[in-house]
């Protein structure tokens, strides 16, 4: 159980920590929508049908079993998929402006400016022949237009906020020079240079240590407090969802199964999947790939998804209506869920 963990559970209800205020103004800009996104390969729909809204200010956590299409969402987001990926069906627009209809290199530019991503595996993401320190400057001389002196100054702070002991030192040390869990952290710090508009963080602090994740997760928060920024934020962790989420979206095989705010959620998650997940929360059984312990059965391949809804085979509440497609909907208030049933639990 992780320290975020521990001050959730013992504040009672699993709710988020009262300390932290709601933070998003209800009509904030919405800077990224995603509408209908249907990606997949020759062989199988990967993302189907997800669409997802994250204004100014706002966190949208991303949570779900491995292989339930997070990453890719996130990928296709940022208009990055490639070969052999093909994005089938949807619309995303960035500040209002379709993605679509930018060419690459103003997407590039968007990319390095405005939105930001953090991947995992920030060893494989860094230049392992560039000191880091020059890595995070010319961020900042590409993208902002600082002088190579300034940036340098700029890098080094940032390393510094990002709690790397010696940011000096650090600044001129190789990719492999550094721990795993430094290498993430020189990544979220070049992520945060430009103070995009967009943050997403794909599973950006699982790597780090409790006390490090809290030191980030705080430094992200500070960055949005300042800035506006929106920021999605995938998780294995329900921990971190409590601690950070504003709203969340549920996935799994590929779907949007639930979303709602992250407090309605936790009190009132009404589709069978989340609620597994919840009830797994509280036994602190995710494993270290990220499968859900405690739900029998696993996350179905894309190409051999049940007919009807994909939770099926896991799910203990099922009928014969289930055989049939279930549709993301309304519940109550702006909590959907894609079940049947999902009237019942509300
Ligand atoms: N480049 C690709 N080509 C083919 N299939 C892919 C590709 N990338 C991902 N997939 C498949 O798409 C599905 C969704 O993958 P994705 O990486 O988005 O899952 P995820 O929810 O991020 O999982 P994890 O929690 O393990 O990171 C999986 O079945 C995965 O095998
Ligand atoms: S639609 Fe049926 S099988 Fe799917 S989650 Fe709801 S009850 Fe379970
Ligand atoms: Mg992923």
């Amino acid at each position: 159980m992780t320290v975020i963990d521990a001050e959730i559970l013992s504040a009672g209800s699993g709710r988020r920590r009262t300390s932290i205020p709601q933070r998003v103004q209800p009509l904030a800009e919405v800077i990224l929508a995603v509408d209908g996104l249907t990606v997949g390969t020759a062989r199988a729909d990967l993302v189907i049908d997800v669409s997802l809204e994250v204004r100014a200010g706002e966190t949208l956590c991303l949570v779900g079993e491995s292989g339930c299409g997070k990453s890719l969402t996130c990928l296709a987001a940022m208009g990055l998929t490639s070969e052999p990926l093909v994005v089938r069906n949807g619309h995303i627009s960035f500040l209002g402006q379709s993605l679509s209809a930018l060419g690459e290199n103003q997407l590039a530019d968007i990319r390095g400016r405005d939105m930001a991503m953090i991947f995992q595996d920030a060893m494989a993401a860094l230049n392992p022949v560039r000191r880091v320190g020059m890595q995070i400057a010319e961020v900042l001389v590409v993208h902002r237009g600082l002088s190579w002196r300034e940036a340098e100054r700029r890098a080094i702070e940032l390393i510094d906020s990002v709690g790397i002991p010696e940011p000096e030192v650090r600044s001129r040390a190789f990719p492999h020079q550094l721990s795993g869990g430094m290498c993430q952290r020189i990544m979220i710090a070049m992520a945060l240079a430009c103070r995009p508009k967009l943050l997403i963080a794909d599973e950006a602090t699982t790597a780090l240590d409790v006390t490090t994740q809290a030191q980030i997760l705080g430094l992200m928060r500070e960055l949005q407090a300042e800035t506006g920024a929106a920021m999605i934020f995938v998780t294995h962790d329900l921990g971190v969802v409590a601690e950070i989420a504003d709203r969340v979206a549920v996935m799994y095989s590929g779907r949007v199964v639930e979303t709602a705010t992250v407090d309605e959620l936790f009190e009132h998650p009404l589709h069978p999947y989340t609620r597994g997940l919840m009830a797994c929360r509280l036994h602190a059984t995710t494993t270290s790939h990220g499968r859900i312990a405690a739900i029998e059965g696993t996350v179905p391949s894309p190409s051999r998804r049940p007919a009807g809804c994909s939770f099926r085979p896991r799910c203990s509440f099922g009928t014969d209506a289930c055989h049939s497609p279930p549709v993301l909907s309304r519940v109550v208030g702006d909590h959907r869920a894609a079940c049947h049933f999902a009237g019942d639990f509300a």
